[in-house]
C-alpha cells in the first residue's frame, strides 16, 4: 500500500507557476508521471512550461489540445505532454500513452486524463488546481514517498 504525502503550493501569477513546474521538472530522472487536475485555464499548461524547462528543454511549450500529445526532449530524457480534452476514446493512443508511461527514460505529463484512469500507474504524481483568485493559482500535490525527490527545494 502506498500512503500518499500531500502539500499545499500557493503561486500569484503565471511566472511562479511555471516556477513552481522548473523546481519539479529538475529533479526528473526518467520514469515519472504527473497527472494534472484544473477546470478550463486553470494552469495546469502553464505548470508543464516549467516542468520541460526544468528538464531543460528549450522548446517552449504550447497546449496539445488539438494535437494530443507533444514531446521535449532533454539529453536522454523526454517529457510527453498529453491532453485527452474532449476525447471520448483515446483509441490508439492508449497504446502510445501506455509505452510513455512504461518507458524510464520518459517523463509522462497528462492533463484531462479521465479517459485513460485505467492505464495510470498508482505511483504517480496528481496536482489539482484550482484558482484563487484572477492570478492565484492552489496547487494541491498527492505524490507517493517514492516520487518526493521531485518536491526538493519547494517551500509550502
Ligand atoms: N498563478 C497562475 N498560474 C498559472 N496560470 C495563471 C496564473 N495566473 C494567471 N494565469 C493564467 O491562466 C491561464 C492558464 O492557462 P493554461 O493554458 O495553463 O491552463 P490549462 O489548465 O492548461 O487549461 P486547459 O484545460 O484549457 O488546457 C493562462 O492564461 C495564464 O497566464
Ligand atoms: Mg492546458
Amino acid at each position: 500500500m502506498t500512503t500518499d504525502i500531500h502539500r499545499l503550493i500557493n503561486t500569484q501569477s503565471a511566472l511562479e507557476t511555471e516556477a513552481v513546474g522548473k523546481k519539479i521538472g529538475s529533479h526528473f530522472k526518467g520514469g515519472e508521471v504527473i497527472e494534472l487536475i484544473s477546470d478550463l485555464g486553470g494552469g495546469k499548461t502553464a505548470l508543464t512550461r516549467g516542468l520541460a524547462e526544468g528538464l531543460g528543454s528549450t522548446d517552449r511549450v504550447m497546449s496539445p489540445t488539438f494535437t494530443i500529445s507533444r514531446v521535449y526532449s532533454s539529453g536522454a530524457l523526454q517529457m510527453v505532454h498529453y491532453d485527452f480534452y474532449r476525447l471520448d476514446d483515446p483509441g490508439l493512443l492508449r497504446h502510445e500513452l501506455v509505452e510513455s508511461l512504461t518507458d524510464d527514460r520518459t517523463i509522462t505529463v497528462i492533463e484531462w486524463a479521465h479517459v485513460v484512469k485505467d492505464v495510470l500507474p498508482k505511483e504517480r504524481v496528481t496536482i489539482n488546481i484550482r484558482k484563487t483568485g484572477e492570478e492565484a493559482r492552489e496547487f494541491s500535490i498527492h505524490y507517493p514517498e517514492s516520487l518526493s525527490y521531485l518536491m526538493k527545494g519547494l517551500e509550502t
